[in-house]
């Protein structure tokens, strides 16, 4: 795909595809549920079409009716042997968290992906897994992986690398293992899983002091289906957003966004860097915070990022250091150890795709330097992607403002924003197919 100058900036009401985290906890809870659950404004991107096939391959039956997807759940412990592996394509969210719930479940299943999947780390969910028991079939604690499904036994985890996947998937086989089990955490991790989990009437407490949060879940409690209108998802309108500050005559409102407070790092940056952002009409939806954001184009200033944000926009770096390129002084974000093993090893990739670009940016440990003071022309016009979603989308945003580049493997896009493209350019995007 080639990216290009836009002309006239970005502008207009811009509906927003619902929350990728959202959507795939939207399919897996009421899966799980008893009775009928209304999912609307699912997103229907690959990642969550790969978690609603794995329901259908065991037993659970879902449809898709004027725009809602209807779940027919099947109770917590009902799912049926699936009868061949489960593919989970570029989702390291559907590996984590179903790797958890398979694994209480009286059945073996498969785990399998595409590369990128097949190449991230799996310990991280299969170690804590197994203080409960839980059996695995690994031969490098990497996908394919053979889950071999057992009746767990109740834990008190304490959280090592803060992770809302693997929070998730353990949450999702305490949800189904006889007794109390409680999951610590010492550091925020977004919490989508037990607000929805409270919202279908699950026994689960949370007790939060000033540096921890503890969570008490009471296995075996059978859930309750319920409708859920998933809200538009912050990741995605980050792209828009950063479109909108840096280029010149822009002005758009973004509607019904998720600004879930363990989420929303991204807007405390930006605000930080002097954008012109507001939200307005903050209201809840299925106890999910959400707001419309307004955005104008802005001058924006570099910025210096603690560890402690990137627990509240590990996924937005990609797009902030596009946001950086484009301020009047230099940025340094600290602490992206994580950005390394995720859809592509991030860190590496914007570093070098920025140098390609012509904007001096460096690594120093787990640190990005963007200085944005030294700019030159482009060095070399074509963006590797490494097939990661939000690589490509990002550096189609830093186009729009410097000019043409060419977006390798950005297919990859249909994982988290499959209209990307067509509501960029509705906006006043420029990207061509090549
Ligand atoms: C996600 C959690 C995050 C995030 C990912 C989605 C989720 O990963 O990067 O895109 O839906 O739980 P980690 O929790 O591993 O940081």
């Amino acid at each position: 795909m080639l990216s290009k100058k836009t002309t006239f900036g970005i502008n207009g009401e811009i509906i927003i595809p619902g929350d990728k985290s959202i959507s795939h906890r939207s399919v897996i809870i009421p899966s799980l549920a008893n009775g009928v659950s209304e999912i609307s404004n699912l997103l229907m991107s690959d990642d969550v079409i790969h978690t609603i096939n794995a329901f259908k391959l065991m037993g659970v039956k879902i449809e898709e009716v004027k725009n809602k997807l209807i779940i027919h759940g099947l109770g917590l412990n009902s799912l049926k042997k699936p009868n061949k592996e489960i593919y989970l394509g570029n989702s390291g969210t559907g590996a984590r968290l179903l790797t958890g719930l398979l694994s209480s479940q009286n059945f073996s299943s498969l785990l399998t992906g595409d590369k990128s999947l097949s190449s991230r780390p799996m310990k991280r969910i299969i170690d804590p897994l197994t203080n409960m028991n839980a059996k695995f079939d690994t031969t490098n604690n990497k996908l394919p992986l053979k889950i071999i499904g057992s009746e767990l036994k109740k834990y008190n985890h304490i959280i090592k690398i803060p992770s809302a996947q693997i929070k998730s998937g353990l949450i999702l086989a305490c949800l189904n293992t006889k007794g109390k089990s409680t999951i610590l955490e010492n550091h925020i991790t977004r919490d989508h899983t037990e607000i929805m989990l409270g919202y279908f009437g699950a026994d689960i407490e949370i007790e939060k002091n000033s540096s921890t949060k503890k969570i008490l879940i009471n296995g075996k409690k059978e859930l309750i289906g319920k409708n859920i209108e998933v809200p538009s998802d912050l990741s995605s309108a980050a792209f828009l957003i950063v479109a909108a500050l840096i280029n010149s005559n822009s002005e758009i409102k973004l509607k019904n966004i998720n600004i879930n407070p363990t989420r929303n790092g991204i807007l405390t940056a930006l605000e930080l860097m002097g954008a012109n952002i507001k939200l307005e009409n903050t209201r809840k939806l299925n106890n999910e915070n959400i707001a419309d954001i307004i955005v104008k184009s802005s001058i924006l200033s570099g910025c210096e990022l603690s560890e402690s944000m990137a627990e509240l926009m590990i996924d937005e770096y990609p797009i902030l250091a596009i946001a950086a390129s484009f301020a009047k002084s230099p940025s340094i974000f600290r602490g992206l150890g994580e950005l390394k093993v995720k859809e592509s090893n991030r860190l590496e990739l914007i570093q070098l795709n920025l140098e390609r670009s012509g904007v001096d940016c460096k690594i120093n440990g787990d640190d990005l330097y963007i200085d944005p003071t030294k700019v030159s022309d482009i060095k070399n016009n074509k963006i590797k992607t490494n097939f990661d979603h939000r690589i490509a989308m990002a550096f189609s945003i830093l186009a729009s403002k410097k000019g043409d580049l060419l977006i390798e493997d950005s297919n990859s896009i249909s994982t988290s924003f499959p209209k990307f493209k067509e509501i960029f350019n509705n906006a006043g995007g420029n990207l061509i197919e090549t």
